[in-house]
């Protein structure tokens, strides 16, 4: 979806939270109007901010809205010009997330972006104004961990036009249209003397138009390219590629960051977690379990590939858009025995089925139509259910896959429920355990040929225990040769 039509969408979404967040606050004259502050959330919303820089502040009207709008990092700049500053300070002092600093701010806004440069980083700015504005908007896109910055008091064709990725200004007539209402009543002297505007001009971070083209192409920075992807494809954490590039990109580091693939590495290193996402699509995964941590150690090498993931048991379809938002480029699909496919979108796809019958994963196989890098059985969770599943399903895994057993500990805490016989013999996570031992397989649901298939094509097999030693979180990875 294009960006402009996200922006309009998400302004209608937020309009009713975003009113009902503002109610009682007064607009202070010179401040920003309520609509041009629905502008700015609604970036905040796409573009999924972790953290907010405001240059400019004085009596805090703006840093309010934000303050109540987004529960992240937000340090406010100003020279205290006015001398309000302590009463800002104080008036804000409840907003714990909301920090006031004095100081110009074109030098603390890239100190602090620097000290932040793993986050995603949004900038407003109303102050200063005219070009040394436009000189810090400047100089904050070109950096990389910004998504967007937004200027306050200017115009369509004013200055930022063909910078970065231009997208939109408050004063445009559509904008008006919908939502000029939001300040109907108040600042009706100021409106009258800006019948459209000015308003917010926002751009959007594009690094690599920001960078000449000789940097763009030097040998240098295809030397980085490769060595950035042979690390990453020898599955290094992040932290060891982001060492080992800086190494090598001592001085020129910004510069680099324009040729392709260095590129690709900054998105990946300012891109969200999986537990960050997780926990803002709000899976047990993530949010109870723990388990988000150890796949991303897993899946992390694979991230920027045309991943095709499986995972059994949709629910709510909290993890599937998880991981349509993990892998961006990834195809996901989901597998449940109620009818989910409200959940499908451009790149989730589901079935109905019952994991507990082979014909239904074996159709289920048949209609994604070629093999998987990572499976996931996040289903029933019955002994029955986990074995048979893994049994059917595990030849479908490419060589160098990934299936993954989850909730191992439903077998301890209600052995009964999920069907575990009173000789624990058939325990899932006890097998999982033994096969990771001995490299022998034991289900009494499982075929000799089908024991004898993942005998053969496990490289290993590993169960994590997650959290609390007395009652663990548990999941069972199986790596396939
Ligand atoms: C734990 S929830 C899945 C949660 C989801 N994976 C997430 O993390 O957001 C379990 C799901 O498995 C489905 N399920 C239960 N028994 C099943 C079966 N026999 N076959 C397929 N799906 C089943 C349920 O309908 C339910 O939606």
């Amino acid at each position: 979806m294009n960006l402009i039509k996200s922006f309009r969408m998400t302004c209608e979404r937020i309009k009713a939270p975003f009113l009902r967040l503002t109610d009682g606050m007064t607009y202070r004259e010179g401040g920003i109007f309520f609509s041009e502050g629905l502008a700015f959330c609604a970036m905040l919303e796409i573009f999924a901010v972790e953290m907010l820089i405001e240059s400019g502040v004085a009596h805090g009207q703006s840093s309010e809205i934000w303050a109540r709008w987004l529960h992240k990092p937000i340090i406010a700049i100003g020279n205290d010009g006015y001398g309000v500053l302590n009463e800002t300070r104080m008036r804000l002092s409840d907003y714990k997330h909301l920090s006031i600093r004095v100081g110009d701010s074109r030098q603390l806004a890239p100190e602090l972006l620097d000290a932040h440069r793993d986050k995603r980083i949004a900038v407003f700015i109303d102050g200063p104004k005219g070009r040394q504005a436009l000189l810090l908007a400047k100089r904050c896109l070109g950096h990389p961990a910004v998504v967007f910055v937004g200027v306050h008091d200017t115009t369509r064709g004013h200055f930022m036009d063909g910078w970065g990725k231009t997208v939109f200004y408050t004063d445009e007539r559509w904008f008006q249209r919908h939502y000029a209402d939001l300040d109907r009543g108040v600042a009706e002297e100021e409106r009258k003397s800006y019948p459209a505007g000015p308003g917010i001009g926002f751009a959007v971070s594009d690094p690599e138009s920001m960078v000449p083209s000789w940097i763009r192409w030097s040998r240098r920075a295809k030397f980085l390219c490769r060595r950035t992807r042979t690390l990453l494809r020898q599955g290094k954490s992040l932290s060891v590629v982001k060492q080992r590039i800086k190494a090598h990109t001592v001085g020129i580091a910004e510069s680099c960051a324009a040729s392709k693939s260095i590129l690709n590495l900054l998105r990946h290193l300012r891109s969200r977690s999986l537990t960050s996402l997780g926990i803002e699509y709000d899976t047990d995964k993530a949010t109870k379990h723990g388990f988000t941590h150890i796949y991303e150690r897993m899946f992390g090498v694979k991230r920027f590939e045309p991943v095709r993931l499986l995972e059994i048991g949709i629910k709510t379809g909290a993890s599937l858009r998880m991981w349509e938002a993990y892998f961006p480029r990834g195809t996901v699909f989901g597998m449940d025995l109620n009818p989910k496919q409200e959940k499908d979108s451009d790149r989730i796809h589901t079935f109905v089925g019952n994991q507990e019958k082979r014909a239904d994963l074996q159709a289920c196989i048949e209609w994604i139509g070629e093999p998987l890098d990572i499976i996931i059985d996040d289903g029933g969770h019955t002994m029955l259910q986990q074995q048979v599943t893994l049994a059917t399903l595990f030849p479908s895994l490419k060589p160098g896959g990934i299936y993954v057993v989850e909730d191992l500990h439903c077998a301890f805490n209600q052995p009964e429920r999920f069907g575990v016989h009173p000789d624990n013999s058939n325990n899932t996570c006890s097998i999982l355990e033994q096969f990771s031992q001995t490299g022998r397989l034991y289900s009494e649901y499982m075929t000799d040929s089908e024991i004898l298939y993942i005998e053969k094509h496990v490289d290993r097999c590993k169960v994590w225990r997650i959290g609390d030693p007395k009652r663990p979180s548990i999941t069972g990875v199986l790596h396939k040769k």
